[in-house]
C-alpha cells in the first residue's frame, strides 16, 4: 500500500543542500586565505586580559589556587561562590545556552536581561542547595516538588514512568544512561524554549498546560535520538534490520504517517517492537500538536535532519574518495535542523533572526563534538570531517582541516553572525578553549600534542598562541559542562547501586526461602493437624519476602549484625506478614481466591483451618523472637513489646479498611488507613534491627518517618498493581478492589490522583532520608523499588 507523499523528499533536501554548500563555500575560502588568523589573534590578545592573570606574590604563597575538582558538584560550587567566580560563571554559562540553544543575540537587551535575570535566580538556587547540602538539581523529590508548584504533578510522573521504562528497555550495547541523559537534555532545552517564548505574565493555567506540552514535546522529538539515530549507530541490528527500520523512519517522515510494523524477521523483534509503538505514540503526538499550515515545514525539516545523517551514516572510513562537500555539507544541514525543529516542534513563531543565527551557528558546534568524540569514532569506524582528515590527510592534500574550518567558522560568527560583539566573542573563546582543556585532560598530553601537530601544520603561531591560552587561562568553565558530568556520574551510580540492591534482595530472599519453612519438630507424630502443612504452603508461595529482606539490609549491611544471629527475627518477620495475608483473603475480609500464585489457603483447606494457621504463624513469630540468643534478655523483651504492638495495630488497620467499604475516605482517613494496616509491618522491619543494634532514639524516629511515608507509597502501589498489573505477574487477583468496593486510593482519587499521592509519599520519604543523621543509601533504592515494581 503506497501512501501519498507529504512531502517531495529529493526537492527539499536539495534545497537545503543547496543553502549549506554557499555557506561552506564561503567558509572554505576563509581557510584559504586563512584570514580568521589575524582576526582571532587579535580576539585572543583582547580576551586573554580577563583569563591570564599575572601571578601576585599573594598567589605564589597561596598554594589551593586552583580550587577542588569539578567532578565533586557541592564543593565545587561551594568554592565558586566563596572566591567569587559564582556570578561570571553563570553568566557566561547561561550566555552561552542563550546563543547555541535559543538562537539569541546577546547584544539585544531584552537578552542581557533575562540572563540577568536567571544567573540571580539560578545563584539564589545553588547557594540555597549548598546550605541544605545533600539535595541538588536532579533529586527526584525535588523535581517533583517544583512540578506541583508549577501545577504539572502528573507530567513529572508521566515523564518518570517513561525514563523508567526506557532506562530498563534499552540493550546494553546501546547505554541506557546515555539515553535518558540526552533526553533530559533535550526536555530541558525545550522546556527554556517555552519558558522564554512565554515571559513572566503567562497566567498559570496556560503556563502549566504550556510547561506540559513542552515536557511531552520535548520527550516526543527527543526520542528520536536513542531510538533512531543511536540505535542506528549501535550496530545492533542486521542488515536487513537496518534496511527495514530505515525504510520505516523514513516512509513516516515523508508520508506523515507511521506504518504499521508488519512482519519483522529479525533478532530484534521484541525490542523494535516497543521502539515502534513509542515512536509511533511520539510522532502522532508532535503531529497532533503541529498548525496545520506549518505540518508541510515541519516534515521537510525532519526529514532533512534524518537523511543528513542517514548520509554521514551510510559512508565507510575505508573509503579515500569523499569529497570535502560531501563531507561537511551533511554535518552542516544535520546541526542546523537539530536545533531548528525544536520550534518546529513547538510551532513557535517565525523567528528570521534565530533562524539564520542557528544556522550559521550549528556547525561550530558539531565540530567541537566531532573533535571531542575523535578516537572514539575512529575505533567506531565513523566518518566525521576530523576522522576523515586524520586517515587521509597525507594521501589528500586536498581535504580541508577541519581544525582550520572550525577557528574560521568562529570568527564568521563573531565578526559576521554577532558583528564583533564583545559579549559573544568573550563567551565563545571561553567556550572554545575550555572544549581544549577538557580534551587534553581526557586523552593526556602527548596524544593531544600529536594531534595539535597534525591539526595546525600550517598555523605554527596561532597554534602556539591557542596553546598558551589551554595552559594558562583560567574561568574558562561552563555551568552546563558540571551539570552533565555531575548527572552521568549519577546516573552511572545509581544504576550500579541499584543493581547491587537488586542482586542483594534477590540473594537474600533465596536464602529466605530455604530457612522459613517449619520443619518436623513442629508436626506432632501422634496426630497429624493441617496446621503446620497449611502454614507452609502458604509460606513457600511465591512471595516477594521484602519485609526480612529490609531487616536484612538494615541489620546486617548497616549494623554490621550477622546474618546468624539475626536469623529468628527474618523469619518472625514473614511469619507476622504470612498471617496477616492469609486473614486478609478469608472470606469475611477480601474474600481473595488466590494468593502467591497459588489458591489461598481457606479454599485448600478450609476457613477454620486457615484462621488457626494465621493464629498458628503469629505465635510463631514471637517464638522465633524468643531464640534471638545473641543478644541481651532486656533488648529482646523490648523487641517482642514493641512486636506485640505492632500486631495489634496491624489488626486495627485491617479493621479500619473493612469498615471503610464503599465509603469515601478523605486523603488524610486514607494515609492514616494505609499507615496502619501497611505501613507499621514496615516499619517494624526497619526498626527491629535497630531495636537490636541498640541505636540511639534519634535514629529510631528518623526510621519510623520514613518508614511511615515509605509504607504507604507501598500500599499506593499496590492499589495501583490491582488496575495496571496482571494476575500472573501479580500472584493474586486484579482488578477486584473496585468490584468489592473497597476504599483504596486508587478506587476513591483515580489512577492519576493515586499516582500523585504515591509521589507525595516518596518525596516526603526521600526528605526524611535527606535529615537522617546516618547515610543509609539502601533506604533511596528501596524507596525507588517500591514505586517502580511491577510485583
Ligand atoms: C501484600 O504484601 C500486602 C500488602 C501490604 C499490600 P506483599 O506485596 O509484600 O506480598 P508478598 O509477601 O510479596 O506476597
Ligand atoms: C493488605 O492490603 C494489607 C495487609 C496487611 C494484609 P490489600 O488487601 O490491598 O493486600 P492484597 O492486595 O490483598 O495483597
Ligand atoms: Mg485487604
Ligand atoms: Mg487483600
Ligand atoms: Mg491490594
Amino acid at each position: 500500500m503506497n501512501k501519498a507523499l507529504m512531502i517531495d523528499p529529493t526537492q527539499c533536501y536539495k534545497e537545503a543542500e543547496q543553502r549549506a554548500a554557499d555557506y561552506f563555500a564561503a567558509l572554505v575560502s576563509h581557510v584559504r586565505e586563512k584570514d580568521f588568523i589575524p582576526i582571532l589573534t587579535q580576539d585572543f590578545n583582547a580576551w586573554k586580559q580577563q583569563h591570564i592573570h599575572q601571578p601576585s606574590l599573594f598567589s605564589i604563597f597561596s598554594r589551593k589556587k586552583k580550587g577542588p575538582d569539578s567532578t565533586d558538584y557541592h564543593s565545587y560550587i561551594q568554592w565558586m561562590r566563596y572566591s567569587g567566580k559564582l556570578d561570571p560563571y553563570l553568566d557566561r554559562s547561561i550566555s552561552y545556552l542563550f546563543m547555541r540553544d535559543l538562537g539569541k543575540d546577546l547584544n539585544e537587551k531584552k537578552t542581557q536581561k533575562r540572563v540577568r535575570q536567571i544567573v540571580d535566580d539560578l545563584k539564589e538556587k545553588l547557594t540555597k542547595d549548598n546550605a541544605e547540602q545533600k539535595s541538588d538539581f536532579f533529586s527526584s523529590d525535588g523535581l517533583y516538588r517544583k512540578a506541583q508548584e508549577e501545577g504539572i504533578p502528573n507530567t513529572y510522573i508521566w515523564l518518570m514512568e517513561k525514563l523508567e521504562m526506557i532506562s530498563t528497555q534499552i540493550p546494553e550495547e546501546m547505554d541506557a544512561d546515555h539515553a535518558v541523559r540526552k533526553l533530559i537534555k533535550i526536555i530541558a532545552g525545550v522546556l527554556m524554549h517555552v519558558r522564554e517564548e512565554m515571559g513572566d505574565e503567562t497566567p498559570d493555567i496556560e503556563r502549566a498546560k504550556r510547561l506540559d506540552e513542552a515536557i511531552r514535546l520535548g520527550y516526543a522529538y527527543g526520542l528520536t535520538y536513542p531510538f533512531i539515530d543511536d540505535l542506528l549507530d549501535a550496530k545492533i541490528l542486521s542488515q536487513q534490520e537496518e534496511t527495514q527500520y530505515s525504510e520505516l523512519i523514513r516512509t513516516s517522515l515523508t508520508t506523515g504517517v507511521v506504518p504499521e510494523l508488519g512482519d519483522w524477521n529479525g533478532k530484534n523483534k521484541e525490542f523494535i517492537t516497543f521502539v515502534h509503538s513509542e515512536l509511533r505514540e511520539a510522532f502522532e503526538y508532535i503531529k497532533n500538536h503541529q498548525q496545520p499550515s506549518k505540518m508541510k515545514s515541519f516534515f521537510e525539516e525532519a526529514y532533512v535532519f534524518f537523511q543528513s545523517q542517514e548520509v554521514d551514516r551510510k559512508k565507510a572510513l575505508s573509503n579515500p574518495h569523499y569529497k570535502n562537500e560531501e563531507l561537511f555539507i551533511p554535518v552542516i544541514l544535520k546541526s542546523f535542523s537539530s536545533r531548528s525543529i525544536i520550534r518546529s516542534v513547538l510551532s513557535a513563531p517565525e523567528d528570521e533572526g534565530f533562524e539564520s543565527r542557528t544556522f550559521y551557528y550549528g556547525i561550530y558546534n558539531q565540530l567541537a563534538d566531532d573533535f571531542a568524540d575523535l578516537f572514539d569514532d575512529l575505533q567506531e569506524g565513523s566518518v566525521t570531517p576530523y576522522t576523515y582528515y586524520w586517515k587521509y590527510h597525507d594521501e589528500r592534500p586536498d581535504l580541508i582541516n577541519p581544525f582550520e574550518l572550525y577557528w574560521s567558522v568562529i570568527s564568521h560568527l563573531i565578526h559576521h553572525v554577532y558583528r564583533s560583539d564583545a559579549k559573544t566573542r568573550e563567551v565563545i573563546l571561553d567556550r572554545a578553549i575550555n572544549g581544549l582543556k577538557r580534551f587534553k585532560e581526557k586523552i593526556g598530553d602527548t596524544e593531544y600534542e600529536k594531534l595539535m601537530n597534525l591539526l595546525t601544520s600550517d598555523m605554527p603561531q596561532f597554534n602556539s598562541l591557542i596553546q598558551k591560552m589551554v595552559e594558562k587561562a583560567d574561568d574558562v568553565d561552563f555551568f552546563d559542562k558540571l551539570l552533565r558530568d555531575h548527572m552521568i556520574t549519577n546516573l552511572k551510580r545509581d544504576r550500579q547501586e541499584r543493581e547491587t540492591f537488586i542482586d542483594t534482595v534477590e540473594k537474600v530472599r533465596l536464602e529466605l526461602n530455604t530457612i522459613l519453612p517449619l520443619t518436623e519438630k513442629d508436626l506432632d507424630p501422634s496426630f497429624h493437624d493441617h496446621i503446620v502443612e497449611a502454614a507452609n504452603y502458604s509460606l513457600v508461595g511465591d512471595g516477594k519476602r521484602l519485609r526480612p529482606v529490609m531487616a536484612w539490609m538494615m541489620g546486617v549491611e548497616h549494623y554490621g549484625l550477622s546474618p546468624s544471629e539475626i536469623e529468628p527475627l527474618l523469619k518472625s518477620l514473614e511469619y507476622m506478614h504470612t498471617a496477616s495475608l492469609i486473614l486478609d483473603d478469608l472470606p469475611s475480609q477480601d474474600n481473595a481466591s488466590i494468593r502467591r500464585g497459588r489458591q489461598t489457603v481457606h479454599k485448600v483447606y478450609n476457613v477454620a483451618t486457615a484462621e488457626l494457621t494465621s493464629l498458628f504463624l503469629t505465635q510463631k513469630a514471637i517464638e522465633e523472637q524468643t531464640n534471638l540468643q545473641e543478644f541481651h534478655a532486656k533488648t529482646v523483651l523490648q523487641l517482642i513489646r514493641y512486636s506485640s504492638r505492632v500486631t495489634a495495630e496491624m489488626c486495627k488497620g485491617q479493621a479500619m479498611d473493612l469498615e471503610s467499604k464503599g465509603k469515601t475516605l478523605t486523603l488524610e482517613q486514607l494515609n492514616t488507613m494505609c499507615f496502619y494496616k501497611t505501613g507499621i509491618g514496615f516499619e517494624a522491619a526497619l526498626i527491629m534491627p535497630a531495636i537490636l543494634a541498640m541505636v540511639e532514639e534519634e535514629e529510631i524516629q528518623a526510621l519510623k518517618r520514613f518508614a511511615r511515608h515509605a509504607g504507604v507509597a507501598f500500599q499506593i502501589k499496590d492499589d495501583l498493581l490491582d488496575v495496571e498489573g496482571t494476575s500472573e505477574q501479580l500472584g493474586k487477583p486484579v482488578g477486584d478492589d473496585a468490584q468489592h468496593m473497597r476504599s483504596t486510593f486508587v478506587t476513591i482519587l483515580g489512577v492519576e490522583g493515586a499516582k500523585q499521592a504515591m509521589w507525595d509519599q516518596y518525596s516526603q520519604a526521600m526528605e526524611t532520608i535527606e535529615q537522617t543523621p546516618k547515610n543509609i543509601p539502601f533506604l533511596k533504592h528501596l524507596l525507588n523499588y517500591i514505586i517502580h515494581r511491577k510485583k
